[in-house]
């Protein structure tokens, strides 16, 4: 699918890959706009032809209006990338008790209950959108996690979040079918964002030594071509795509 004369909506799209996936598709010739929290807007820098809108993924409310605003720019809503996203750690049963269920069901609203909530009002507005000449509207592209494969210990909330976005891209796909409108999910290994500022260079060290190959942390541009990739890819639909240099995480 073609990126000249469309718009695209990039949720998470301050920070980490959904601002480098704001950019690639702004470079790729989109009319982008980066929804994230206000407070992530405030520190975001400026991108030429990314526009930001304020919008809790959680709160249709606000994803309407967003999505109302990328959908009047003047030209298709066509690509959609989910990357809002929270990552906290807790063990089921840790030191300090059980896992604080508000957490639980908070990680769950947000990188599951947000992802669809975004998916399914901006699959409206792409349905409502001319066909190309393929029969096709447009392309959602979901972030997954590694984790949903491979969780590790302190990871239950967020592997099942993730779990959960593996699990919606298939009937997804199947739904918006008729309307020409491709899903699908990538799952990133680890990458090297703002997720990840506040573990240490050692700890950084040791994770990219567990990577098989490249030997290294992934950049959210390789994520950012990925999402491109999938955009491009007519016939890809339905599939979640791992994107981890052949890493499996061990439980700890
Ligand atoms: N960085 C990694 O190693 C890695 C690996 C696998 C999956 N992921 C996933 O990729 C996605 C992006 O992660 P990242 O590393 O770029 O993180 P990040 O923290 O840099 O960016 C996430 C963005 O989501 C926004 N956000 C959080 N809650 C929101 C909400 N309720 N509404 C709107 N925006 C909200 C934040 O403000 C932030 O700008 C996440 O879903 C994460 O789980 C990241």
């Amino acid at each position: 699918m073609q990126l000249e004369n469309t718009a695209a909506l990039v949720t998470g799209g301050a920070s980490g890959l959904g601002a480098a996936t704001a950019k690639a598709l702004a470079e790729g010739g989109a009319r982008v706009f980066a929804l994230d929290l206000k407070e992530g807007i405030d520190k975001a820098p400026e991108v030429p032809g990314v526009t930001y809108v304020p919008a809790d993924v959680t709160d249709p409310e606000q994803v309407g209006a967003a999505v109302a605003t990328a959908a009047g720019s003047g030209v298709p809503l066509r690509t959609v990338v989910n990357c809002a996203g929270i990552g906290p750690s807790a063990r089921i049963l840790g030191r300090k008790g059980v896992h604080d269920l508000a957490l639980y069901a908070k990680v769950i609203q947000i990188n599951l209950v947000g992802t669809f909530n975004v998916l399914a009002l901006a699959s409206e507005a792409i349905a409502a959108t001319e066909a190309d000449e393929n029969g096709q509207r447009g392309v959602i592209v979901n972030t997954a996690s590694i984790a949903a494969y491979d969780g590790q210990v302190g990871q239950a909330a967020y592997a099942s979040s993730k779990g959960g976005v593996v699990g919606l891209t298939l009937p997804a796909a199947r739904d918006l079918a008729q309307y020409g409108i491709r899903v699908c999910t990538i799952a990133p290994g680890i990458v090297e964002t703002p997720m990840l500022a506040t573990v240490s260079e050692e700890f950084r060290a040791s994770l990219a030594e567990g990577v098989p190959f490249p030997r290294r942390l992934a950049r959210p541009e390789e994520y950012a071509r990925l999402a491109l990739a999938i955009v491009d890819h007519d016939y890809l639909n339905g599939e979640t795509i791992r994107m981890d240099g052949a890493l499996r995480m061990a439980p700890r």
